[in-house]
């Protein structure tokens, strides 16, 4: 019999209806009154200020119902069950015509998004194949063509309800299409482990 191996995929953790309605709620209500800066490269996306969310009532709620989505995440990622810390949390705002241009997050191990109103289908998170890897420069994209995780350009996020979580590793490249819906709000955070240990070389993270 044949059989097809998966070697060296990138995982993409989904937890559906993780932050309860209360706390979508609240969160909502805090981003009306929050002061927030316009995206560098949309006019329609704006992004509160980066925080600890230790220092903030609402962020600590959402970083204590993620971590334990981060510690099995990182076990896909390094094989254990380490001690991590959400470093810093932030909303954001995208309004009608607004876009997020394909980026990643430096400085960050494991990064993630919580929903916490509706996408526009046609707005949904979009992760891309990374770009320059050990990959073919031939493509064989035709309409006929059956797209699958070895050939894909692009993973478009099949749903995001509010209250989901997508968890990623931070390299991944992503980015948000034009929205031609209502506005849309989402909360990101990027998170490291405490400490990663190579054979006894150990390298600590610590805030
Ligand atoms: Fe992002």
């Amino acid at each position: 019999m044949d059989t097809v191996e998966p070697l060296f995929p990138i995982p993409l953790l989904r937890s559906a209806g993780l932050v309860p309605v209360d706390l979508i709620a609240a969160l909502t209500a805090a981003i009306e009154g929050a002061t927030t800066a316009q995206n560098l490269r949309s006019a329609a996306l704006f992004h509160t200020d980066v925080a600890d969310p230790r220092g903030d009532p609402l962020f600590s709620r959402l970083t204590a119902l993620v971590t334990p989505k981060l510690v099995d995440f990182g076990v896909l990622l390094f094989g254990e069950r380490l001690e991590w810390t959400v470093k810093e949390m932030w909303t954001n705002v995208l309004e009608a015509g607004g876009n997020q241009v394909m980026h990643s997050h430096a400085n960050s191990f494991v990064s993630g998004v919580l929903y916490l109103t509706d996408s526009d289908p046609r707005c949904r998170t979009v992760f891309i194949r990374p770009p320059g890897g050990f990959d073919y420069s031939f493509r064989h994209h035709t309409r006929t063509a059956q797209m699958g995780p070895y050939n894909a350009g692009k993973y478009l996020l099949p749903e995001a309800n509010p209250g989901d979580l997508v968890l990623f590793p931070s390299y991944l490249y992503h980015e948000v299409p034009v929205n031609p819906g209502g506005r849309r709000l989402t909360v990101a955070f990027n998170a490291m482990p405490h400490e990663l240990d190579c054979w006894g070389y150990r390298i600590r993270f610590s805030p």
